[in-house]
């Protein structure tokens, strides 16, 4: 191991998008590449936790030494989540799962009509929120993406989603965020916070989980 920050821990975290079908051919879905929740899961390696991925459809190779899980949907995502989430030390929702499924999955493929159409679409569990509210329950840290107001945004679902830590993700700046190699943070906890400088996503990772390790290992 590279250091022993995690060392006996075991850690779950989420990655990638999750698909959300609206027929057999056709999903609703985002821009995760899971390049982020891939290189936490790499760091959460080095510093010697028991790592597991809950991952989404992504194209990457899973890391050495992490179990992987393969999910699809938002509710296939909580479901995998829910079975890990009372044994492990720490969570990570790095995953930009969807926040609502359409109301009902077709058997055919829906035909074209008119010029308009609309999709009835129904709200997803909160994943990240529903780990957070187990007991036991791990240190649970959640990320925010957000186009503005980042921050506030960021402390509102820390408190909201009851967590330890947030990481706020501003998806708004060119070459950063989903899908990009570079990402720029800025971690929150309750007492305090640290801006993490632009940077590769396996640096930053390395800084997240270390920041993690710190405040994972104080009385809560
Ligand atoms: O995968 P990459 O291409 O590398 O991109 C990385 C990223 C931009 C996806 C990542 O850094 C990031 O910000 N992930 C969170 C994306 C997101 O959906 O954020 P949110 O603000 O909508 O969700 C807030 C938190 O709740 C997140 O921890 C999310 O995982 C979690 N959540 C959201 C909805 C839901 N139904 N269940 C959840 O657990």
């Amino acid at each position: 191991f590279a250091n022993t920050a995690l060392a006996g821990k075991r850690v779950v975290i989420t990655a990638g998008p999750t698909r959300e079908a609206l027929d057999p051919v056709r999903y609703l879905s985002n821009h995760s590449s899971g390049k982020m929740g891939y290189a936490l899961a790499r760091a959460a390696v080095e510093a010697g936790a028991r790592t597991t991925l809950v991952s989404g459809p992504v194209g990457l190779a899973t890391p050495e030494h992490v179990e992987r899980v393969d999910v699809i949907s938002a509710r296939d995502m909580l479901a995998a989540c829910q079975e890990r989430s009372a044994s492990c030390d720490i969570f990570i929702a790095c995953a930009a799962v969807a926040d609502y499924r359409p109301a009902e999955i077709q058997d055919q493929k829906i035909k074209k009509g008119g010029e308009h159409s609309s999709l009835a679409l129904v709200r997803n569990p909160d994943i990240v929120a529903a780990v957070a509210a187990g007991s036991p329950r791990p240190f649970t840290v959640g990320f925010a993406a957000e186009t503005r107001d980042v921050l506030n945004y960021a402390r509102d679902k820390l408190a909201r989603k009851n967590l330890d830590m947030i990481v706020a993700n501003d998806v708004a700046a060119e070459g950063l965020g989903f899908a990009s190699d570079e990402n720029e943070v800025t971690v929150i906890w309750r007492e305090g916070e640290q801006a993490l400088a632009r940077a590769g996503k396996q640096t930053l990772a390395r800084q997240i989980i270390q920041l993690i390790a710190t405040h994972a290992g104080q009385p809560q």
